[in-house]
């Protein structure tokens, strides 16, 4: 059985790191998992959760909310612990996090190419936009 709590710097940024690098690979300096963390942890919102068993931790989300939406980043479970609905349950309380802040919408992008997180996100009632995203990098 899983429980869904903040981060906690002092016992889980070797298991986060780790984590990510093993399922987003991150090759780009700024997607570092390391500064990702450092930067979202000064931003102190209380929107960083992780899904752990047994002291281990199994999954995350980042969630943030300017003010006017609210984004998702971050989702991941590991490998050996996916379609349990951990994936779920972190995506939900995000929700619940954004709403309790007055976010009336939440959105994330993912490559659309990632069919399987397609169908994820479709099954917890996100459906696609046509919009195009656009980026720069600072
Ligand atoms: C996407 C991800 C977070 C899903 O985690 P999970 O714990 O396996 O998800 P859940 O068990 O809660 O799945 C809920 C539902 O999503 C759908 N789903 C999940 N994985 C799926 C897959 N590979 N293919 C198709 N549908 C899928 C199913 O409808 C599933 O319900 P079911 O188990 O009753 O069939 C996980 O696969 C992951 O970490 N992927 C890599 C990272 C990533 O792409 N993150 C998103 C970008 S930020």
């Amino acid at each position: 059985m899983h429980e869904i709590r903040h981060y906690d710097d002092t016992s889980d940024r070797l298991q986060v790191v780790e984590l990510w690098q093993h399922i987003f690979g991150y090759e780009t300096a700024h997607n570092e998992p390391n500064l990702s963390i450092s930067k979202k942890i000064a931003v102190n919102d209380g929107l960083f959760f992780v899904a752990v068993e047994n002291t281990q931790i199994i999954g995350t989300v980042m969630a943030g909310y300017d003010g006017h939406r609210g984004w998702l980043y971050s989702v991941s479970v590991h490998p050996n612990k996916r379609h349990h609905g951990i994936g779920s349950s972190l995506v939900q309380h995000a929700e619940s996090a954004l709403s309790n802040l007055g976010c009336m919408k939440v959105k994330l992008q993912i490559l659309d190419t990632n069919e399987s997180t397609v169908a994820f996100y479709r099954s917890l009632g996100y459906s696609t936009e046509p919009t195009l995203s656009m980026g720069k990098l600072l």
